[in-house]
């Protein structure tokens, strides 16, 4: 059995942590930390964990029993894993679900995140963990960072495209959230009377996930012009892609394209014209699509921003590098409805 940790466990990545460990059987959930909760039992917290977890209650983060602990999840907001990990004991694996190590350029990070990268030496140690594009490094890693949930979605739908020459300029990203993607402290944008019937965009052009995705695609910032939008759902991330390609391609082509890359990945589905947040939700899927008209390019990415957007992709890491089969806890329907 691993013994793992989550700092932050009181979140909605962590909570989601949490949920899928307690159906992976070779993992012991030791221990997890809450600011405002420390001394509750998780289940007086989140009732629906009553019965499953009734021994464990939040602690401090500070009191985080690193020596007996095989690997820690962080899911932590930002800024907060980058002076924790110095302190942690070499042997302790980590995956971080905060943007803290994705961007290995301290000047694009405190560009973009308006915090200075506290040590970059520290950050070289991190493996930027998505294992559809970088599994072996995965596999060989003690330290991990977690994706971002749109980051995710994006480079999945664009990675075969740019990576194969298809592109031909700019790629025009228009990508939506759920609600649940903005944690659990209540801010006016994720108030209930806002949010609902609603759909506005927020951080044009400067999201923070930006330069994580034009570092994983080595295809130049002034290329991908990426909107984010805040969408009235709770779960989900609705990617859409739209790009010229260098030749007139057609919808088998595309498929073709997308197959030779992903199809054999556990994860992934193709699905055509038919990507719709209903039918990843609850589960680890990113599904991508697309339609084509000639020259012209649209590729669509689905994903549940708390499964492979967070805790399915950090799980599905943990798996990796330890060792498991690579959907251990996580082969499981999506929900619908
Ligand atoms: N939500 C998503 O869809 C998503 C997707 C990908 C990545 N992420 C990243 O994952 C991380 C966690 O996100 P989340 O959505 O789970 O956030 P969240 O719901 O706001 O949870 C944050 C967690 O950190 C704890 N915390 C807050 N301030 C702290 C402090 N000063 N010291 C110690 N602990 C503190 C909170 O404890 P209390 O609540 O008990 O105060 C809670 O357990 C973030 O970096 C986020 O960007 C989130």
């Amino acid at each position: 059995m691993v013994k793992v940790g989550i700092a932050g466990g009181s979140g909605y990545g962590g909570t989601e942590l949490i949920h899928i460990l307690l159906r992976h059987p070779h993992v012991d959930i030791a221990w997890v930390s809450s600011q405002q909760h420390v001394g509750k039992a998780v289940a007086e917290l989140y009732p629906h964990l009553r019965g499953f977890l009734d021994h464990l209650k939040f602690s401090a983060v500070q009191d985080v029993p690193a020596s007996s602990l095989d690997l820690l999840f962080l899911a932590l907001p930002h800024g907060h894993a980058m002076k924790m990990v110095p302190g942690l004991p070499d042997r302790l694996a980590v995956i971080d679900l905060s943007g803290d190590f994705r961007i290995s350029d301290p000047a694009v990070f405190e560009e973009y995140y308006g915090i200075p990268l506290e040590d970059p030496e520290v950050q070289k140690r991190f493996v930027y963990g998505l294992p559809e594009i970088n599994r072996e490094d995965v596999r060989r890693a003690r330290y991990v960072s977690n994706p971002g949930c749109f980051a995710t979605a994006t480079i999945l739908a664009l990675y075969p495209l740019v990576k194969g020459g298809w592109v031909e300029g700019p790629v025009f990203v228009d990508t939506k959230t759920g609600s649940s993607g903005a944690g659990n402290s209540p801010t006016a944008g994720t108030h209930h009377p806002r949010r609902t019937n609603s759909l506005f965009p927020y951080k044009p052009f400067r999201h923070q996930h930006l330069p994580e995705i034009v570092q994983a695609l080595g295809h130049p910032a002034n290329r991908v012009v990426f909107q984010t939008y805040s969408a009235p759902f709770v779960r989900g991330i609705f990617a859409s892609h739209y790009m010229t390609l260098r030749r007139p391609a057609s919808p088998e082509e595309v498929r073709g394209l997308f197959m030779d890359h992903y199809g054999s990945e556990p994860f992934i589905r193709w699905v055509a014209d038919k990507p719709d947040v209903n039918y990843v939700r609850h589960s680890n899927f990113t599904d991508i699509g697309a339609a084509v008209d000639g020259t012209y390019l649209i590729v669509w990415s689905v994903l549940d921003n708390l499964q492979k957007g967070a805790a399915g992709q950090a799980v599905q890491n943990m798996n990796i590098m330890c060792g498991f089969p690579e959907g251990t806890g996580l082969n499981l329907a999506p929900v619908h409805p």
